[in-house]
């Protein structure tokens, strides 16, 4: 049977970008496949340098998972941070993977280039080896547990390349006594499957464009109505590509629902607010009865930490095993 695998950073709590990239294919996996998604804990130390933060985001997306639907029994449910040989390989990794290639890692380069648009002389300024690092220990997480798929959204697509070149180097390197199996990346369909943000950029935390799964629903109304949109009359016809509202739409309303609200848009008379307010109707539809259960798991007292240590453990075997193999291949036995 494959193996499908996927983490989400623990910065805060998951957004409707997360869902559709990760979270629901992910789920829809679990059905058929070996599943084992985790809590990117240590990547997000990146980012979260508050440890009580830190502590209660790990709780948040670790109830997200439960609370859309994840089925512990099936799925291997774990924290990162659960795995040390995780970081043992890494490191293994690293002394294969030439700093060539991590200099044209998305992340790092789109730092150096905002200290250049800034006019800051040291292009690296600011940036830490966590990030220029990030890819390695992506690989290492995902070829630790010998994943076969990886279902992740489209800004993912270059740290899986180089999750196989770097699984690449090693077989080549030491696989007359082991191989990992190489991973293949599963990304959503479709043009706007790497989900617009409130102000049309990529749906991202770091730029705080984000809508979070579980807002209370008054929160969630006025943050969609501040969606901003331009200044054309309600009886204008308006361009639904364009237009944020309509895309975010799109990904939660079911088709005829889509259809008629592109052909009204199209052809005048629908304004910016009564799209709004549409969009509004169905995230609040989808998620208000997750957001209770959610609710309910992230209560100090819930099943939540149970679960992630049973977790922890069935995955912290598989990653012991293929360490054994990884190790004894590298001469470090
Ligand atoms: P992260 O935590 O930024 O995002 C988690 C998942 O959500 C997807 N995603 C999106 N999909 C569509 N539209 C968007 N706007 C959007 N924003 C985020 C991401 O593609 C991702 O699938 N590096 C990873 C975490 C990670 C990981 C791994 C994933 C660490 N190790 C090993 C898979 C396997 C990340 O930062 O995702």
């Amino acid at each position: 049977t494959k193996t499908y695998l996927t983490g989400i950073q623990t910065s805060g709590m998951p957004h409707i970008g997360n869902y559709i990239g990760a979270i629901k294919p992910a789920l829809a996996a679990a059905s058929e496949h070996d599943t084992m998604y985790f809590l990117a804990d240590f990547h997000s130390l990146n980012s979260v340098k508050d440890p009580q933060k830190l502590r209660s985001d790990i709780r948040s997306v670790a109830a997200t998972w439960l609370a859309c639907g994840l089925d512990p029994e099936r799925t291997v449910l774990y924290r990162q941070s659960s795995i040390p040989e995780v970081f043992e390989l890494a490191i293994i990794l690293s002394n294969i993977t030439s700093k060539g290639l991590m200099n044209r890692a998305h992340a790092y380069k789109a730092a150096r280039d905002r200290n250049e648009a800034a006019g800051v002389a040291d292009l690296d300024a600011g940036v830490n080896m966590g990030l220029f690092n990030y890819p390695i220990l992506m690989a290492a997480d995902i070829l630790i547990m010998e994943a076969d798929y990886v279902p992740v959204g489209r800004d993912q697509i270059q740290h899986i390349e180089y999750t196989v070149d770097i699984a690449g180097s090693f077989n080549h390197l030491y696989g007359g006594s082991y191989s990992f199996p190489i991973p293949k990346g599963v990304f959503p369909e479709g043009d706007a499957s790497v989900l617009p943000g409130v102000d049309g950029r990529k749906m991202s935390k770091s730029y705080d464009n984000h809508i979070p799964l579980f807002l209370p629903e008054s929160k969630l109304k006025k943050l969609v109505r501040r969606i901003p949109t331009d200044s054309t009359p309600v009886e204008a016809p308006k361009d639904p590509d364009t237009s944020v509202p309509f895309q975010l739409l799109a990904q939660f309303a079911p088709e005829e629902h889509t259809a008629a609200t592109r052909k009204r848009l199209e052809e005048g008379g629908m304004g910016w607010g009564e799209l709004k307010n549409e969009l509004f109707e169905v995230l609040n539809d989808t998620f208000g009865p997750m957001r209770d259960r959610y609710e309910e798991l992230i209560a100090p007292d819930s099943e939540l930490d149970g679960v992630l240590e049973a977790g922890a453990a069935r995955a912290r075997e598989r990653a012991r095993a293929t360490m054994a193999k990884v190790r004894a291949a590298v001469g470090i036995d």
